[in-house]
């Protein structure tokens, strides 16, 4: 189990409104419980970067009609060794995770179109997808892990590493069906682990490793999640991998200096925007770094 410090650290964006900055957040002193159920609009945290946190920026026509439903507070999950807190709501049908003291959605059932696309742009650069073993990290609400199961055949492997052990167990019922219930298929594997630790274990062992940990690496707030989008933390990617294996990594927007890291660290680079939901909108930035 990885062991985190997010709390005490500054918010890098100023307030200027929730980014998805996942559990490493600051939590904010002084923010009680929620009753079990709230009437207050929603916010995806992948659509919602760079405003004023109490004005929507942009809010999806999927989105709109759920903004004024009742959120039902299904449990929560403390942060190991942040100190800080996920909320799980359900809101008719969708489900999102929320992080306390944070505006906004960690993560929500409506909205998953980049995090297929992790996995789908990754694995479909492989030279052999059938038999591909791949490391996901995290875990979410599961959608970059059902999309890697799409893209393997039946002899490929997906092994997802998740930090808080109540997201597993979350995505064990209901909410697991949103994504297909993936860690029902067989040649998943989840791991309560900080992905590094794995990473660090093995040489020359995966096709892919798909990181969905974070912001992106330019909006960590998270000091442990930091070593992974290190130097150090790329070159034990690199070594991780397979040749002509692929590092694929989710971020709210580009960063130059990211992109000069990975090549850096060895890696043939290439970047591509995909929407977060649908053919048009928001757009994320995915990184696919090659090992040659
Ligand atoms: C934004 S969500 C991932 C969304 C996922 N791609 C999906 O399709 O639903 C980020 C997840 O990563 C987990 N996480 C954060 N840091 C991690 C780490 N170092 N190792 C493993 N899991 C981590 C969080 O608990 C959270 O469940």
């Amino acid at each position: 189990m990885g062991v985190t410090n997010g709390l005490g650290v500054s918010d890098p964006f100023g307030g200027a409104g929730w980014r998805r900055s996942c559990i490493g957040a600051q939590t904010m002193e002084g923010v009680g419980l929620a009753a079990c159920s709230e009437m207050r609009p929603k916010v995806s945290r992948r659509t919602d970067r760079q405003m004023p946190a109490s004005v929507p920026r942009r809010l999806s026509a999927h989105l709109a009609p759920m903004r004024m439903r009742i959120n039902k507070l299904l449990d929560t999950a403390a942060i190991p060794g942040n100190g800080g807190e996920l909320r799980f709501y359900q809101r008719g049908e969708e489900y999102s995770i929320e992080v306390v003291g944070i505006a906004g959605e960690l993560m929500s059932t409506a909205i998953h179109g980049s995090e297929d696309a992790l996995a789908e742009i990754a694995i479909g650069r492989l030279p052999s997808p059938a038999d591909a073993r791949v490391l996901v990290g995290g875990l979410g609400m599961g959608f970059t892990l059902a999309a890697a199961l799409k893209c393997v055949g039946e002899k490929g492997k997906v092994v997802v590493a998740e930090l808080v052990p109540e997201v597993v167990k979350w995505n064990q019922g209901p909410m697991g069906d949103r994504a297909g219930a993936p860690l029902r298929d067989p040649r998943a594997q989840v791991v309560v682990s900080d992905v590094l630790e794995l990473i660090r274990k093995e040489r020359a062992a995966y096709d892919a490793i798909l990181l969905d940990t974070d912001n992106g690496p330019e909006g960590l707030t998270q000091a442990s999640n930091d070593r992974l989008y290190s130097h150090r933390g790329l070159r034990s990617a690199y070594d991780a991998l397979r040749p002509r294996g692929v590092l694929a990594v989710w971020s709210t927007d580009a960063h130059a200096p990211f992109t000069k890291k990975l090549g850096m660290a060895g890696f043939r680079v290439q970047e591509e925007k995909v929407h977060a939901h649908g053919a048009k909108g928001t757009r994320h930035h995915l990184w696919f770094a090659t090992r040659p």
